[in-house]
């Protein structure tokens, strides 16, 4: 069924911030966070703050509310069941909660394996396993297609291999990577699979049964909320997990025993507002049917967007003299997100970057905490890329300003 286009005019009204002058191209730092949530924050802080889990109504009805926005996120990711939604205030710690609930289980000779193209998130509360004795492998990036290979991950694998973490989509090559297909042939050897979907959740809706995984992590900062962050993993191995809160919250109580005090409440209540909004959108599109399809009718216009958006810079860059894009040079169905970066011979990426910031676009520079991506591709000598990171409520003006800008700054 074809779907109308994005009314650009009523999604951008959704973000106050995107009435201010500023081109915001950084959104793979941090996107633009929506009225609807912002809202939601404050209402429940002034009407709703109150402990859960009393007997009196308004504890009740607090306690119904930031359930609900479980229930929402359950959805969003397409959980089987909510209470394998454990919230937290970032990608980061929720990755270092994961990997300390796993460590009792973990003897000396098990194996892990984590990219060389992560966000070091997803790599170092993994790495750091090596100091009870577990070994750490790498997969590393192929530096010629700048691509992780199954090729390459297939002799890391082994009886012995107990967990693979990887991302879904590089936060500066904008690949898409095939986590399904490393889903079976981790799950073929007996061991289990984290996703990091930071750089991918703002762009493709998220299907945890779909990827494969046994755990996958984004934070809401990076789609259209505040900075609280989720993990899904699967029911039987939360359950199997020790508690890491208080001696009498059992290790029956997900997900409770991994949120240490408690859960954000106002954030959590908050975040269920970009539910309701990629909701909304799926609906004005034409979408009819249950929350996923008319979620997923949103995320598939905001692909056909942000792929036009994407495919006008990468068109310009291509032709630039000097230009090395870092990742797919073009837009393939599906294969890349619109995160895009580069190097230009000759010159720092903080010079370029610091060209555009006088035409009050918002891109940045750097490794983006991929250090090991950006020294595997051998960028150290430029001071990393420069990220350009275009989510859907960008417009084809706002590219055409940037391209003059980047003209401007000698690109
Ligand atoms: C791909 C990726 N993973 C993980 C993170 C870390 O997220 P957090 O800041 O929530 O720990 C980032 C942040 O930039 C990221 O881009």
């Amino acid at each position: 069924m074809a779907f109308a286009t994005l009314d650009l005019a009523r999604i951008r009204a959704e973000f106050p911030a995107l009435a201010s002058d500023t081109v915001f191209l950084d959104n793979a730092g941090g996107s633009q966070v929506l009225a609807r949530v912002a809202d939601r924050i404050h209402h429940y802080l002034l009407h709703d703050n109150v402990q859960l889990g009393a007997s009196y109504r308004a504890s009740q009805e607090a306690g119904e509310r930031v359930l609900g926005a479980r229930r929402a996120v359950a959805a969003l990711v397409n959980a089987v069941h909510d209470d394998e939604i454990v919230m937290g205030p970032s990608t980061t710690a929720l990755i270092g909660t994961l990997v300390e609930a796993l460590r009792p289980g973990l003897r000396p000779g098990d194996e892990v394996v984590v990219t060389e193209s992560d966000h070091e998130a997803n790599i170092g509360a993994w790495e750091r396993l090596a100091q009870v004795g577990v070994v750490v492998r790498v997969w590393p990036v192929d530096v010629a297609s700048m691509g992780l290979r199954l090729a390459d991950l297939e002799p890391l694998l082994g009886p012995r291999t107990r967990w693979v973490a990887m991302t879904q989509a590089s936060n500066i090559l904008g690949t898409v990577n095939p986590v399904a297909e490393v889903a079976r042939r981790v799950h073929a050897v007996g061991a289990r699979l984290c996703v990091d979907a930071v750089a991918y959740a703002p762009h493709r809706l998220v299907d945890v049964q779909a990827s494969g995984a046994d755990a996958v992590v984004f934070s809401f900062y990076k789609v259209f909320g505040p900075h609280h962050a989720v993990l899904w993993a699967r029911r039987d191995l939360l359950l199997s997990l020790p508690s890491l809160n208080h001696f009498f919250i059992g290790q029956d109580v997900i997900p409770y025993k991994l949120q240490r005090g408690n859960v954000n409440y106002e954030l959590s209540y908050g975040c269920a507002g970009i539910v309701d909004y990629l909701r909304d959108v799926g609906t004005a599109l034409g979408a009819t049917g249950g929350d996923r399809s008319r979620m997923q009718a949103a995320f598939d216009a905001f692909a056909r967007h942000e792929d036009t958006l994407a495919e006008q810079v990468l068109r310009w860059l291509r032709e630039r003299p000097g230009v090395r894009i870092i990742g797919l040079p073009s837009v393939t169905a599906g294969e890349r997100v619109p995160t895009i970066s580069f190097v230009l011979e000759g010159r720092p990426s903080e010079a370029i970057v610091r060209g555009v910031d006088a035409h009050g676009i918002g891109i940045r520079f750097g490794d983006f905490y991929a250090r090991r991506l950006i020294e595997a591709l051998g960028l150290q000598a430029y001071g990393g890329v420069v990220r350009i990171s275009i989510a859907h409520y960008n417009t084809a003006e706002e590219m055409d300003r940037l391209l003059v800008a980047l003209d401007a700054a000698g690109v």
